[in-house]
């Protein structure tokens, strides 16, 4: 559920009585932030320790093989259609292209790495920051084999075999249960199918991880078919969730999402089209204020570690669309803080049979060791979600909090410093997974 800045924008843009109840909150927030300056002051600075970006703000508009392969990485795409009919684009990272300047490197770990985004994004998510960074590099750069994935209804999913996405409502009757029963299996498959495997790494971030705990829990024959998963900012439990205007949107979901369907908008902040234009204009100055202080506010604020360009590219890939009840299946998780299956309206309105409980996802039936990765200022996933859901997953390996103490959500994906925080202590735990084939006599890391 990270960055809901676009839809927060839309909304405050289109309804202005909300944008009114809005701006109380927000000042006295911003009140608050001030009282912290003077302590964050002192994290900034350079940022040494990390190779500088070396994005360029084209990579705004490129798509994500255009980017791979800009960057010297080999790419190669698939379409999956799974078992309900959608088609859905997997890319795969195999390594470096012999021109990219450096060796090129094939694989030659034991077993491929299969990567899931979160909310509202895609793949983008592992790619964004550029090489000596974004993780789909470095583990590139490891050895791995690296395959992306994207959820029905992204923009490189927005296709299936007989449905419309433009005209079809049943094209967007999902929600990030179907995504984990039928696209996560369908994916794992075509990445087992293609490279001979039977076993890969699962690395999730966000929505990414939840998706696995779904297929897990409805089909847990798929545990045989996992090393281990590396869970990033896992988003089990949000009933923590600390940004104002996802608080908000929350408390508002039944009637928005009530008024929505009945108006036939069933697709959310598609990337193409009029929210595009609408980012453009919200984070149109020269330093991105407003995208900063939204971002800030649904993710958590940390600006040590915030780079406008790098921002400004995160804003062309995101959002990259979701379903609107994908969205709303969230609200009611957070809500009840219960992860539990998804409640119609319908069901929920007819008060005499509705008893308030839909099913919960059953957390014991994924037996696979889960590696979980927390920010302790994620607004998102509030840290103390984070370890409620490793208290309960039945195989924890291991919980990292990140070293920074800022540390929030967005953080995962877009810090100057994210590489060292978090993607090489990423690297390090899958060494223990790997049964490590390394070409050079390097003694395997052991348990
Ligand atoms: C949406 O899917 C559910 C099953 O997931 C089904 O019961 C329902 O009838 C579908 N609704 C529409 C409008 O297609
Ligand atoms: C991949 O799938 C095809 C078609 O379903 C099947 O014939 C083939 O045996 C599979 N290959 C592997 C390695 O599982
Ligand atoms: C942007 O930031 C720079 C330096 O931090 C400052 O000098 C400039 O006035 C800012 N511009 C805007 C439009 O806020
Ligand atoms: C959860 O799954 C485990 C293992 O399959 C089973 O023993 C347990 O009864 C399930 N719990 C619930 C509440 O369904």
């Amino acid at each position: 559920m990270r960055s809901l800045v676009a839809l927060s924008v839309l909304l405050l843009l289109s309804m202005p009585t909300l944008a009114h109840y809005n701006q109380p909150s927000s000042r006295q927030y911003q009140s608050q932030w001030r009282e912290h300056s003077s302590e964050s002051d002192e994290h900034e600075g350079p940022t040494e320790q990390d190779p500088p970006f070396r994005v360029e703000a084209e990579d705004a508009y490129l798509t994500v093989p255009q980017l791979v392969w800009k960057y010297g990485y080999e790419v190669e795409i698939y379409e999956v259609e799974t078992a309900d009919g959608y088609l859905l684009d997997l890319y795969r990272v195999s390594g470096r292209r012999a021109a990219s300047g450096k060796p090129a490197q094939r694989p030659y770990r034991n077993a491929p790495i299969f990567l899931m985004h979160s909310l509202l994004s895609s793949c983008a998510d592992w790619v964004l920051m550029g090489p000596d960074r974004a993780l789909a590099y470095l583990l590139a750069d490891a050895g791995y084999d690296v395959w992306m994935g994207n959820a029905r209804g992204t923009r490189y999913s927005r296709k299936h075999r007989h449905l419309d996405p433009d005209r079809s409502a049943e094209f967007w009757n999902f929600s990030w249960h179907e995504i984990g029963l039928y696209d996560v299996p369908a994916l794992i498959d075509r990445v087992l199918n293609t490279t001979g495997h039977a076993r890969l790494h699962y690395g999730g971030f966000s929505q990414g991880t939840m998706v696995l705990f779904v297929l897990l829990s409805e089909r847990p024959e798929y545990n045989a078919k996992l090393i281990d998963m590396q869970a990033i900012s896992p988003s089990v439990y949000m009933y923590r969730l600390e940004g104002r205007i996802v608080r908000t949107f929350v408390s508002l979901a039944d009637p928005l999402v009530g008024a929505l369907e009945a108006a036939g908008r069933n697709e959310i902040l598609p990337n193409r089209r009029f929210i595009a234009p609408l980012v453009k204009i919200v984070c149109a100055d020269a330093n991105v204020t407003v995208c900063r202080e939204l971002l800030y506010d649904v993710a958590g604020r940390n600006p040590s570690q915030v780079d406008d360009k790098m921002l400004r590219i995160f804003l062309g890939h995101f959002p990259a669309g979701a379903s609107l009840r994908q969205l709303h299946h969230f609200s009611q998780i957070i809500r009840t803080a219960r992860f539990a299956k998804y409640s119609p309206l319908r069901v929920q309105r007819r008060a005499s049979s509705w008893t308030g409980q839909a099913p919960l996802y059953n957390l014991t039936r994924a037996t696979i060791p889960v590696v979980v990765y927390y920010g302790r200022n994620d607004h998102v996933v509030n840290y103390r979600d984070a370890l409620q859901l490793a208290d309960e997953v039945p195989n924890l390996a291991a919980v990292h909090q990140i070293a920074d103490r800022r540390f929030t959500h967005s953080d995962f994906i877009l810090a100057k410093n994210s590489a060292r925080l978090m993607n090489a202590i990423l690297l390090q735990e899958l060494d223990r997974y790997d049964g490590v084939v390394v070409p050079t006599n390097a003694t395997p890391a052991s348990l």
